[in-house]
C-alpha cells in the first residue's frame, strides 16, 4: 500500500547517485515466521558528484529496522531519520561501511514483490523496485555492486539454497539448519538479486561455449514437475548457441539456473546467474501444454537468458530507459524464434499481436513514448510500448543499418558499455558511431508517444513512365498533448505487374535498378518519391514484413487485395492483404447490422479464403493464419466508435458463411491432418505446429457447421488425443457449440483427469471465461467459487478474469455494465494485496473512449468507484487517474 501521496517522476530530474555500493554482503535467516536480512555495504562518496558529504538517502519499505551501525559505531535513532520509505543517515568519511539488520514477513508477502513464498518455497522478485523490500540500499539501477549473500533455513524443508553467481562455500548448523554462501563476481544493480529456498529437484545439462567453457545448466522445479523440463532445457542451450553465433555474446559464469514458480506477476525473471520463471514459462511437454506454451516456454527462457547481456551486462541508468534492455531483447528473443521455427508466421502472429494491443494501449489514456519522460509507479511502465513497440524501433534501426550494420552497432554497444548503467541514447550513439550515419530524427520513436499514420496515394504517368507515391505522416493527440514532428518511417515495398510478377525498382535520379523490393525512408510529413521505367500501371506491395509501427493506409479494392493475396512474393503482405479483404468485408457487414439489414458477406472472401485452403503448396501454418479473421478486438481497435455487438454479429456470420460454404475444403485439411497425427508421436517442431494449427483452426470452423460427423470427430479428437494441442481445442469448440451434454462431459472428463495440474487447470478455466456464448459472467463468477481457483495466484486471476474481460467482448461490455462492475469489485479486492496484478486487470476498462456513450458512463462509473473505494496503492491510483484525467 502506498505510504504517502504518490508523486509524478521526472526523466528530466535524473541525478546521479551520492554515494556509491562497491560490495554488497548479505546474510538471509530464513524462518517459518520471519526472516532477518543482515546488510553489510561498502561505499563511498561518488566522485562524479564532486566533494562534499551530503546526507545518505536509503531506499526502504516494509522494514523493521533492528539495528543500524556506520563503521562501528552503533546509531541510535536521534542518529538517523526513519520514514515509511526511507532511512537517512550522514556519512563522516567519503569511505564507509554501513551494517544493517531488518526483520520482515516474506510469509505474509501477497504482492510478490521482494522476498516472499510461493508453494512452500522463499523467493524473489526485485525488478523494479522490490530490493528496498529486502533491506535498506539505493534501490536504483545506475547503482551496481558486488553482491555476496549467505542463506540459511531449515535444512529439511530448504535443501537448496540459491543466489546469483557461483556457490563458494556451505555446511551444517547447530539445529536441523544450514547454509550456503554465493559469489557474484559481476557488478550488478539490486533488481538483478534473487535468491531461492526450497525442496527442489533439478534436471542438468552442460553446455560448452564458443571459447570451450563449459557452463553448467539447472532447472530447479517441484519435485513433480522433474518431466516437464526437457523442452525449456532444450530451448536454453538453443539461446546460447544462438546468441554465440548472431551477437558474438557468450556467457560468463559457471552456472546457469532457472527455478519455476508458481506465484509470479509477470512472465520471467533475467536475475543474474539465476533465473526466476513463472511456472507457465518452464513447464511444458506434450500431455499437459499446447504448441502455443511449448513456443511460449522457448521465446521467454530465451528472452531472459539473452538479458544477461542486454539488460545486466549493460544495464539501465534509470527506469525511463527500460526499453533499452525490454525493446531490445523482445527484439533478439523475435528474432531467434524466427530462426527456431517459421519466420513469416511469427512476424504475422506479433504483428496481429502488436496492432490489436500496443496500438489500442497507444490510443488510450496511459499511451506514453517507448522511453516515458514521466511515471508514478514504474511498475505500470512494463507495457506494450516498452516492449512491442520498443522491439519495432530496435528493428527499424536495423532495417535501416542493414544486417552487417546492425551487427557492427551492436557490439560498440556490448564493448563501449560492459558494466555500466546506460541510456537509449548511448545505444544509438554505438549504432551511429558504428556506422557512420546520423540517427537524430529517427530518435523521436523514443520521445513521441502514439501510433502515426501513413496515407499513401499513388500516380501513374504511362506517357512519362513514372509511378509515384506519396506519403503523408499524421499523428493522433496523445494524453502528453504533445506537438509531434515527423518520424522516420522506414518503408519496405515492391511494385506488382499485371502478371503478379515484382518490376525492377529505379528512383528518378538513380543510375540503376535497385533490385525488386526496397526501403524508402519517409522522413517528411509529406514526401514524394518517383519510380522510372514503370511501362505499365503496378500494384504496389507496401510495408513489406510490417516495416514500421504505423498505420498505413492506401486506397487498394478488394480485387486488387485478392491480388496481392496470391501474387505478392512478401509473404507477410500476403496474409496482410487478405486481412485487409476481411476487414473490408466484415466493416460492411457491421454497417448492415447497425441498419437493421440482413447481413450478406461479399463472395469474394469466399473465394480467397478458399483458393488459400485448396493450396496444398502453402505452409500449413500460413493457411491457417490466412484463415484467421481479424479478431473482435482489433475490429474494435480501428473502429471510430466499436459497436460491440455488430462487431460480433459480423465476425460470427462470417465465420459461419466461410464453415458451410469450404467445409469440404476444411474437411479434407482436418482429416488429413488428424490422421496424420493420430500415426505420428508428439513432436514439438515447426513443420508440426504448422500441421496441428491448420488441422484445428479447420475444426473450429466446422464445428460450425453443426453436423453430426464433426461433433463425433470432436469428440474423437478430445478422448484420443495425446497432446494438449489437440485436446485443448477438442475441448474449446465443445465449450463454443450448442452440444450441452457433450460439453459437460468432457468439461467434467478434463478437470477429473488433471485436477491435479494447475497450469492445465488455468486452461480449463480460461476456456471457459473466454466463451463467448450467453452468460459469461455467470459462468466466470461461478468458476470463482472452483476449489483450483485461488485470487492469490496471478496465473489463475488471469486465465479467468484475464480472459473474461480481456477476450470475451461481447460478455464484458453487456450492456447493463455487469461485467465492469465485475471487473471493479476485483480490482478492488486485488488492490488490496496485489497492486501489480490488480492494475494490470484494470486495462480493459481504461479503453472506455471506444464505446458508445451509454458504455462510456458505465466504464467511467466504475472507474470511479475504484477510485472512491478506498486507500489506492499507487499502481491502481496512476491508471484509474489517468484514464479519469
Ligand atoms: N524483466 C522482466 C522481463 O524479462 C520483467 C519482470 C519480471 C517484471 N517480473 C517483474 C517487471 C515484476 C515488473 C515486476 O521482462
Ligand atoms: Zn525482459
Amino acid at each position: 500500500m502506498r505510504t504517502e501521496q504518490p508523486k509524478m517522476i521526472y526523466l528530466k530530474d535524473y541525478q546521479a547517485p551520492e554515494y556509491l555500493i562497491d560490495e554488497t554482503h548479505l546474510t538471509f535467516e530464513l524462518f517459518e515466521d520471519h526472516t532477518l536480512v543482515h546488510a553489510q555495504l561498502v561505499m563511498r562518496r561518488n566522485p562524479a558528484r564532486g566533494a562534499g558529504l551530503p546526507p545518505l538517502v536509503l531506499d526502504g519499505q516494509q522494514l523493521e529496522l533492528l539495528s543500524v551501525a556506520l563503521g562501528d559505531v552503533t546509531l541510535t535513532p536521534t542518529d538517523y531519520l526513519l520514514t515509511p520509505d526511507q532511512l537517512t543517515v550522514q556519512p563522516l568519511a567519503p569511505s564507509f561501511t554501513l551494517d544493517s539488520t531488518v526483520r520482515i514477513h516474506p510469509e505474509t508477502n501477497t504482492a510478490l514483490e521482494g522476498l516472499y513464498k510461493s508453494s512452500g518455497m522463499f523467493c524473489t522478485q526485485c525488478e523494479a523496485e522490490g530490493f528496498r523490500k529486502i533491506t535498506y540500499y539505493l534501490d536504483r539501477p545506475d547503482v551496481m555492486s558486488k553482491f555476496t549473500t549467505t542463506l540459511s533455513a531449515d535444512k529439511q524443508k530448504f535443501p537448496i539454497l540459491l543466489s546469483n553467481g557461483n556457490p563458494i562455500a556451505s555446511g551444517p548448523e547447530e539445529g536441523d539448519r544450514h547454509w550456503a554462501t554465493w559469489e557474484d563476481p559481476f557488478m550488478k544493480p539490486a533488481y538483478l538479486f534473487a535468491l531461492v529456498a526450497g525442496d527442489l529437484w533439478c534436471v542438468e545439462d552442460k553446455f560448452t561455449t564458443m571459447s570451450q567453457r563449459e557452463v553448467t545448466l539447472r532447472i530447479y522445479v517441484e519435485p513433480e514437475n522433474i518431466d516437464k523440463c526437457q523442452h525449456a532445457m532444450n530451448s536454453l542451450k538453443k539461446s546460447m548457441r544462438w546468441d554465440e553465433e548472431v551477437y558474438g555474446r557468450e556467457y560468463d559464469l559457471d552456472i546457469f539456473m532457472i527455478v519455476a514458480v508458481n506465484d509470479f506477476n509477470m512472465g520471467a525473471m533475467e536475475n543474474k546467474g539465476l533465473n526466476i520463471f513463472n511456472s507457465s514459462c518452464v513447464l511444458a511437454r506434450a500431455e499437459t501444454a499446447t504448441d502455443a506454451a511449448h513456443q511460449r516456454v522457448e521465446a521467454v527462457v530465451a528472452h531472459e537468458y539473452f538479458h544477461n547481456w542486454s539488460g545486466n551486462r549493460v544495464t539501465c541508468r534509470d527506469w525511463f530507459q527500460l526499453s533499452l534492455k525490454e525493446g531490445f531483447t523482445v527484439f533478439r528473443d523475435a528474432e531467434f524464434s524466427a530462426d527456431m521455427n517459421s519466420r513469416t508466421v511469427k512476424r504475422i502472429e506479433d504483428v496481429a499481436y502488436l496492432r490489436t494491443h500496443q496500438f489500442a494501449e497507444d490510443a488510450g489514456p496511459m499511451a506514453h513514448a517507448v522511453r516515458p519522460d514521466s511515471f508514478i509507479e514504474i511498475s505500470n511502465f512494463y507495457t506494450l510500448t516498452v516492449y512491442e513497440k520498443g522491439s519495432e524501433v530496435v528493428r527499424m534501426i536495423r532495417t535501416l543499418l542493414g544486417a552487417d550494420g546492425f551487427r557492427k552497432g551492436s557490439d560498440l554497444y556490448f564493448e563501449r558499455h560492459d558494466g555500466q548503467a546506460v541510456t537509449c541514447d548511448d545505444f544509438i550513439k554505438a549504432m551511429e558511431d558504428a556506422n557512420g550515419v546520423e540517427l537524430t530524427q529517427f530518435k523521436r520513436w523514443y520521445s513521441q508517444a502514439g501510433t502515426p499514420r501513413l496515407a499513401v496515394s499513388e500516380a501513374y504517368d504511362a506517357a512519362a513512365k513514372t509511378y509515384s507515391l506519396t506519403f503523408r505522416q499524421s499523428y493522433p493527440a496523445t494524453p502528453d498533448k504533445q506537438e509531434k514532428q515527423p518520424f522516420v518511417i522506414p518503408v519496405e515495398l515492391g511494385l506488382l505487374n499485371a502478371q503478379g510478377g515484382e518490376i525492377a525498382l529505379r528512383l528518378a535520379g538513380e543510375a540503376a535498378a535497385a533490385g525488386t523490393t526496397r526501403v524508402i525512408s519517409v522522413t517528411e510529413a509529406e514526401q514524394t518519391f518517383t519510380f522510372v521505367d514503370i511501362a505499365e500501371q503496378p500494384l504496389p506491395s507496401l510495408l513489406r514484413g510490417f516495416s514500421a509501427p504505423v498505420k498505413l493506409s492506401f486506397p487498394y479494392n478488394r480485387d486488387q487485395l485478392m491480388f496481392l493475396m496470391q501474387h505478392d512474393s512478401d509473404g507477410f503482405n500476403r496474409w496482410e492483404a487478405g486481412q485487409q479483404l476481411s476487414v473490408q468485408v466484415l466493416q460492411e457487414m457491421i454497417g448492415q447490422h447497425q441498419r437493421g439489414e440482413a447481413l450478406v458477406m461479399d463472395q469474394r472472401l469466399v473465394t480467397a479464403l478458399g483458393s488459400v485452403l485448396a493450396d496444398e503448396t502453402l505452409d500449413q501454418a500460413m493457411v491457417a493464419e490466412m484463415l484467421s479473421l481479424p479478431g473482435e478486438a482489433y475490429l474494435t481497435e480501428i473502429s471510430e466508435v466499436a459497436d460491440v455487438d455488430a462487431i460480433h454479429a459480423a465476425r460470427d456470420f462470417a465465420r459461419k458463411q466461410l464453415a458451410d460454404q469450404l467445409f469440404d475444403g476444411l474437411w479434407a485439411r482436418y482429416e488429413g491432418n488428424r490422421a496424420l497425427s493420430k500415426t505420428t508421436a508428439y513432436v514439438a517442431e515447426d513443420q508440426h505446429f504448422a500441421r496441428r494449427s491448420l488441422q484445428n483452426i479447420a475444426l473450429s470452423y466446422l464445428m460450425l457447421s453443426g453436423k453430426p460427423q464433426v461433433l463425433a470427430a470432436a469428440i474423437e479428437q478430445f478422448d484420443a488425443a495425446d497432446n494438449m494441442t489437440e485436446r485443448m481445442t477438442a475441448l474449446a469448440v465443445l465449450v463454443n457449440s450448442p452440444f450441452s451434454d457433450e460439453k459437460a462431459k468432457a468439461l467434467a472428463v478434463f478437470a477429473e483427469n488433471f485436477k491435479d495440474n494447475p497450469l492445465v487447470m488455468d486452461q480449463w478455466f480460461s476456456v471457459q471465461a473466454g466463451s463467448t456464448l450467453p452468460g459469461g459472467l455467470q459462468r466466470t463468477k461461478a468458476l470463482m467459487e472452483h476449489p483450483a481457483f485461488n485470487l492469490k495466484n496471478p496465473n489463475k486471476v488471469r486465465a479467468l478474469v484475464g480472459a473474461f474481460a480481456g477476450q470475451n467482448l461481447i460478455n464484458f461490455h453487456a450492456a447493463d455494465g455487469s461485467g465492469y462492475r465485475f471487473l471493479a469489485d476485483l480490482v478492488i479486492q486485488l488492490n488490496g494485496f496485489n497492486p501489480q496484478i490488480a492494475s494490470r486487470q484494470l486495462a480493459p476498462l481504461t479503453r472506455w473512449r471506444k464505446y458508445d456513450s451509454a458504455r462510456q458512463a458505465l466504464m467511467k462509473g466504475e472507474l470511479e468507484r475504484i477510485r472512491a473505494s478506498g486507500e489506492l496503492s499507487s499502481d491502481v491510483f496512476e491508471v484509474v487517474s489517468k484514464s479519469l484525467a
